[in-house]
């Protein structure tokens, strides 16, 4: 495969996608409306398509000019506009559709692709843009990947747990970092043990072009850390990185409800653990960075960025009563 075509690709998983494919050799165009800046303007290897995704002739157009080997489809949010894709690129040697491992609705420990249920989608929900119809939408798109394939096209879909590392505009790891780079003593809900697991943005890219290149039709991978760490052990992840101590206080429901909190308050708190199995995708030979490198790298990202998750704070008032609260216990 020599020319690839990523749908999106100038914000975080696309961007570092176009990075590694450059890396590997291939010759790159984005897709997007060019609304958001391009970092690889100035970058003879990566060209520029300009459309909008969910305009069919424009991604026809883009198909017809580019004669991609490969299909990267970053931004696809919606089940028809997966029907589209496989269509317009029914003759690319493979179609990637991102996923996500919210498309998983059963709680299992972990959850593996063809085994674990996926999530029903609903006639309204297939036209939806709320939040919770997310993972029922992206599920639906993973059925129409399968659906194609049947009919011979080369259409996988990767399903990427909570994405961090450089550029993450989600900015749910920064508020993390901000709270351990500037307070001694940070709250974590529970016991600390709560595990959310999460795909380091490279690693997810990485993913990517092995699913392209290696991965079978008809087929979903799950991408995950290989190491998933606690809420507690991220905390003290994030420490190490930053080079600097903190103290974990862990906070039950009774605490943080005086302080009028809950767990739900937390980015990264889930009451049930999410952990995707990551066994097909090693077996393509991918690996994940070591988690330490990894948080050195997201933490390193933070300190040169202007993000600091403030949209998931919980409040630092609130989280003092609770610090309070437990000292007189
Ligand atoms: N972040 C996570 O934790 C996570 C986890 C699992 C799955 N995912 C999946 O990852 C994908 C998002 O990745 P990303 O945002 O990091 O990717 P990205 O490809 O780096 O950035 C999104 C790109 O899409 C373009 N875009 C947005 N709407 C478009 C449209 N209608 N037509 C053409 N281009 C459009 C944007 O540019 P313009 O605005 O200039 O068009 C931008 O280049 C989604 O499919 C999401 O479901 C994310």
């Amino acid at each position: 495969m020599d020319t690839a075509l990523v749908v999106g690709g100038t914000r975080f998983i696309g961007r570092h996608l176009v990075s590694d494919l450059v890396e590997n050799g291939y010759d790159v165009v984005i897709f997007n409306r060019g609304n958001h800046d391009n970092p690889f303007e100035d970058d003879a290897r990566v060209r520029h398509v300009e459309g909008d995704r969910t305009d069919d002739g424009a991604l026809r157009s883009a198909n017809a000019a580019v004669e991609p080997d490969a299909v990267f489809d970053c931004v696809a949010y919606k089940p028809r506009e997966v029907v589209a894709a496989t269509e317009i690129f029914s003759n690319a040697d493979a179609y990637v559709y991102v996923s996500s491992g919210a498309a998983y609705g059963a709680e299992e420990i972990p959850k593996r692709e063809g085994i674990t249920e996926l999530c029903p989608c609903s006639d309204d929900q297939l036209t939806d843009d709320s939040a919770e119809s997310y993972g029922p939408r992206k599920a639906e798109g993973d059925r129409v990947v399968f659906d194609a394939a049947s009919r011979g096209v080369d259409a996988m879909s990767v399903r990427p747990t909570i994405v961090y590392g450089p550029h993450d505009y989600t900015e749910r790891l920064d508020y993390w970092i901000d709270r351990v780079e500037n307070y001694d003593r940070v709250v974590v809900p529970g016991d600390g043990t709560n595990v959310w697991h999460r795909a380091y943005v490279e690693d997810v890219a990485t993913a990517l072009r092995l699913v392209a290149e290696e991965g079978e039709a008809g087929t979903a991978y799950n991408v995950g850390d290989r190491r998933a760490l606690t809420l507690e052990e991220t905390v003290h992840e994030i420490a190490d990185a930053a080079g600097t101590d903190v103290e974990v206080v862990h906070a039950g429901e009774r605490e943080l409800a005086a302080a009028g909190l809950s767990g739900d308050d937390f980015v990264f708190y889930r009451d049930y653990p999410h952990l995707l199995d990551t066994s097909e995708l090693a077996a393509l030979g991918w690996d994940s960075t070591p988690v330490g490198e990894a948080m050195a790298r997201s933490v390193e990202d933070h300190r040169d960025a202007d993000r600091d998750g403030a949209e998931h704070d919980p409040g630092r008032d609130a989280e003092e009563s609770v610090l309070s609260i437990l000292d007189t216990l």
